[in-house]
């Protein structure tokens, strides 16, 4: 056997949520390819084969060292058949075949440009590639009725899918504190989602509002909002109200994985000059029409009462797999329901009052934001 080949873990885990997943890892080349695999089963509907590429995808990226034989694989979890044959032609000839030929695809090509369209799922997209239609210009020439999202989605293309900075993520944060303050003084806002799991980009940001004192917080969105677009910074919004019920014993179990917060989903226009009040982002955007001193970025907001803050910092500051895998090792090791309202004992309700609390809550070891880049 050749030295030095041998990894030095004894065992990893098998549920993301039971590792630490910092944002850098040693396996990207590995991840990558099993990234384009899941992507492309998700943008087919395949739910289940996107999952389980994310999840061997997850485990190298949790991995202290650089893959560089699949002898180093030998009983580590989470590597089903499909996943290990892409491993094992990435490690031996450098690319898989399955890969290039998913990525050269006209189907893959077109499902990604379609559903990067803001307000675009799979579905319709899918839809629309069965017609043809491969582009958002195709698109837009096709004639179809869009909806008021997707056609923010097309008129702002080009900016929503150039990533979000750090820089910019700071810049909306202290727009969206101002509003936040200015509507209801004592409020509390922080930032989640990838950022708050030291991403340096994003494809939107992320934000929770909360109130000490619970009940001020019921209402907040359309004020925020109305503050928001009375000031200009709102290029599109949708907003919906809180659908949680609540009882003497808690609230309410949850009927899916869809959580019920008082949201809003919208594209604000940041200044990239010094001319407005915002931060300088030093970045100019080209248009038809020549360089503008704004750009268009998609911002998440969604309200919590205090109470269920916990739960709500903890659901929405993913990643995605990990989430999952939160749902699932509290469901089949724990016998307990997670959302991002509440966590159940069966019938039991139990409090927590940080993120801390939950993870002791399931029997599971802390792990931050930063290590839950799975
Ligand atoms: N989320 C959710 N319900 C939604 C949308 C998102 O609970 N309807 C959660 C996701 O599970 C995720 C977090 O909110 O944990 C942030 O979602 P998103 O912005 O899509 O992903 P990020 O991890 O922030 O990645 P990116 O940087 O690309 O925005
Ligand atoms: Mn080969
Ligand atoms: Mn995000
Ligand atoms: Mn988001």
């Amino acid at each position: 056997e050749k030295p030095g080949l041998e990894l030095t873990v004894v065992s990893v885990p098998s549920y993301a949520c039971q590792r630490h997943t910092p944002l850098l890892h040693h396996n990207t080349i590995l991840t990558d390819a099993l990234s384009i695999l899941a992507e492309n089963a998700e943008l087919s509907e395949n739910e289940g084969r996107g999952v389980a590429f994310r999840r061997a995808a997850a485990l190298l990226k949790s991995l202290p060292q650089e893959v560089r034989g699949a002898e180093q694989l030998r009983g580590l979890p989470c590597l089903g058949e499909h996943s290990l044959r892409v491993i094992k032609e990435v490690l031996e000839d450098g690319v898989s075949h399955e890969v290039e030929t998913t990525t050269h695809s006209e189907q893959f090509k077109a499902m990604k440009a379609l559903t990067g369209i803001f307000g675009v799922g799979a579905k319709t997209a899918d839809r629309w590639f069965r017609e043809g239609i491969h582009t958002p210009s195709n698109l837009q020439r096709s004639g179809h009725t869009l909806n008021r999202a997707q056609r923010a989605g097309v008129c702002y293309y080009d900016e929503l899918n150039l990533p979000v900075t750090k820089p910019e993520a700071v810049a909306i944060g202290q727009i969206v504190e101002r509003a936040v303050h200015a509507v209801l003084p004592g409020a509390e806002m922080t930032l989640i989602g990838g950022f708050r799991r030291g991403k340096q980009t994003g494809h939107d940001v992320d934000f929770l509002i909360t109130h000490p004192d619970e009940g001020r917080e019921e209402g907040l969105m359309p004020k925020v909002v109305s503050w928001l677009e009375a000031q200009g910074f709102l290029l599109y919004q949708k907003t919906t109200g809180n659908s949680y019920l609540e009882s003497k014993e808690g609230p309410a179990r949850p009927a899916s994985n869809m959580d019920r917060f008082e949201r809003c989903f919208s594209i604000f226009r940041l200044s990239t000059d010094n001319e407005g009040r915002e931060i300088q982002t030093g970045r100019e955007i080209q248009t038809g029409e020549g360089p503008r001193s704004w750009r268009a970025v998609r911002v998440d907001l969604v309200v919590s009462p205090y109470s269920q803050f916990a739960f709500a910092l903890l659901g929405w500051t993913g990643s995605k797999l990990f989430e999952r895998e939160l749902r699932r090792w509290a469901i089949h090791e724990k016998a307990m329901t997670l959302s991002s309202h509440a966590l159940y004992d069966r019938k039991r309700y139990l409090r927590a009052s940080s993120e801390e609390e939950i993870f002791a809550h399931l029997g599971l070891e802390y792990i931050p934001p930063c290590d839950r880049n799975a």
